[in-house]
């Protein structure tokens, strides 16, 4: 952040325009008059935004709670006020926005980004003709378990710095591709270092060692491998999909985690129909990830769950070249619903928010609104956080300021590197 040193005003006087004059991210600006270098900025405000999604119905126009002209005030780590740019109070140092659009930092609630190695080659294979199987992993598993800590540190430290130039503020990552106590126990201790939003995915597959006697393994997950997973671990999850776990083993594994206050959430229905999205129902899951194969049992179940939000992963679909959940129909029955990455070295190898709004607008049938609100506030609600997602008083400073006059651009304009700066609990980190 700058120190304010010139007297400055902090408001604006004139509406925005759209493209602004320059055509790139103006500096930021000092503050108000009086103001002594000495003293710390602790107050900005970013004016002159063309349009501001807040996820604050109160606070705007519409379920978005969209407001034109706008302007934000940070305090610290946290937003302090948002409305009207004319009516924005006074603040230490001001950010012209030049117009551009706003919207609260990406939520990415699901992702596995500790992990070494790649897999050109299995994708590759893919794209000839070869299908996507859960085995795979076997390939990452090896790799990861080689590869020293600094390794998958760098490896995570860069997979959280890409998101974020992608405008992801908050991101959800998992252990899965370690398998054995001390494996998966480092893979969280390192995610943890990047990220409080961690989940243990000891049953991301039977460990190799293990293939001749899954209920042993589920042993292991639920028994030493937990004793040495909970303390870096948030969340538990189980891939539950066959060539995985079945719907008792899952039941098993996460009432263990849930024991150990771990709150469940689960790999459902991504390669076939199964048990797995009514299980995460039933066990009052935060969430059912992927949600590719749905009966018409398992919409109604999520639509009635009023804690299990469909988290929709369309960087896996395409990637894997298997047919996109239907947003359409999930939300239409009334569920709740977040987009998200999905980031991993096999099915989904991208940290683009950006990219997964504009396939679930093209291929899933939400509108832009929906996509960027289930991109935000329906990865929050994934997390079970209320402070991030939105733009409000009291929630984190965390937003994207994207390159366009209209959230509606992320999906207009597919592939176009439209974030230009983002803050994050208050700090400026891009732009
Ligand atoms: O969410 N489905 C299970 N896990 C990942 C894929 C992991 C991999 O292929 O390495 C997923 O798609
Ligand atoms: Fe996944």
């Amino acid at each position: 952040m700058s120190s304010a040193t010139a007297p400055t005003s902090s408001s604006t006087t004139s509406p925005p325009t759209w493209p602004p004059p320059s055509g790139r991210s103006p500096p930021p600006r000092a503050g108000r008059a009086g103001h002594t270098r000495s003293r710390p900025v602790t107050t900005t405000v970013i004016t002159n935004i063309g349009s501001l999604v807040t996820n604050t119905p109160g606070l705007g126009e519409g379920p978005l709670g969209l407001l034109r002209d706008a302007a934000v005030v940070i305090d610290g780590d946290r937003i302090a006020w948002a409305g009207p740019a004319g009516r924005a109070p006074a603040a230490d140092a001001s950010y012209d926005a030049g117009g551009r659009a706003a919207v609260p930092g990406f939520v990415d609630s699901h992702s596995h980004l500790v992990f070494a190695g790649d897999r050109t080659e299995e994708f590759n294979a893919r794209m000839s003709g070869r299908p996507y199987t859960a085995g795979g992993i076997r390939t990452t598993v090896a790799a990861t378990r080689a590869a020293s800590d600094e390794e998958l540190d760098a490896n995570v430290a860069r997979f959280v710095t890409e998101a974020l130039r992608q405008g992801t503020t908050t991101i959800e990552t998992k252990s899965g591709y370690g398998l054995t106590p001390h494996d998966e126990a480092r893979a969280l201790r390192i995610a943890a270092a990047h990220t409080s939003e961690t989940t243990y995915l000891g049953a991301h597959i039977v460990a190799p060692e293990y293939a001749g006697d899954p209920a042993a393994y589920v042993d292991l997950v639920t028994g030493p491998m937990l004793d040495a997973c909970a303390p870096y671990a948030r969340w538990v999850d189980v891939f539950c999909e066959e060539g995985a776990f079945d719907g008792d083993q899952a039941r098993t594994i996460l009432t263990a985690g849930a024991k150990r206050g771990l709150v469940p959430r689960v790999h459902a229905n991504q390669l076939s129909y199964g048990p797995g999205v009514r299980l995460a129902v039933e066990l009052g899951a935060a969430s059912a990830d992927h949600c590719t194969h749905l009966t018409p049992e398992d919409v109604d179940a999520l639509a009635q769950s009023g804690s299990t939000v469909a988290t929709l992963l369309p960087g896996a679909e395409f990637s894997t070249r298997a047919r996109y959940p239907d947003a359409r129909r999930l939300i239409d029955a009334g569920a709740t619903v977040a987009l998200s990455t999905d980031c991993n070295p096999g099915s989904s190898f991208t940290t683009a928010m950006p990219f997964c709004i504009a396939i679930a607008v093209r291929d899933m049938g939400m509108t832009p609104d929906e996509a960027l609100q289930a991109a935000t506030l329906g990865g929050a609600k994934a997390l079970r956080r209320t402070d991030v997602g939105r733009v409000a008083p009291g929630a984190c400073a965390d937003i994207a300021l994207l390159d366009a006059p209209s959230h509606v651009h992320l999906a207009y304009r597919p592939g176009v590197p439209l974030v230009s700066a983002v803050w994050r609990r208050g700090v400026r980190e891009l732009g």
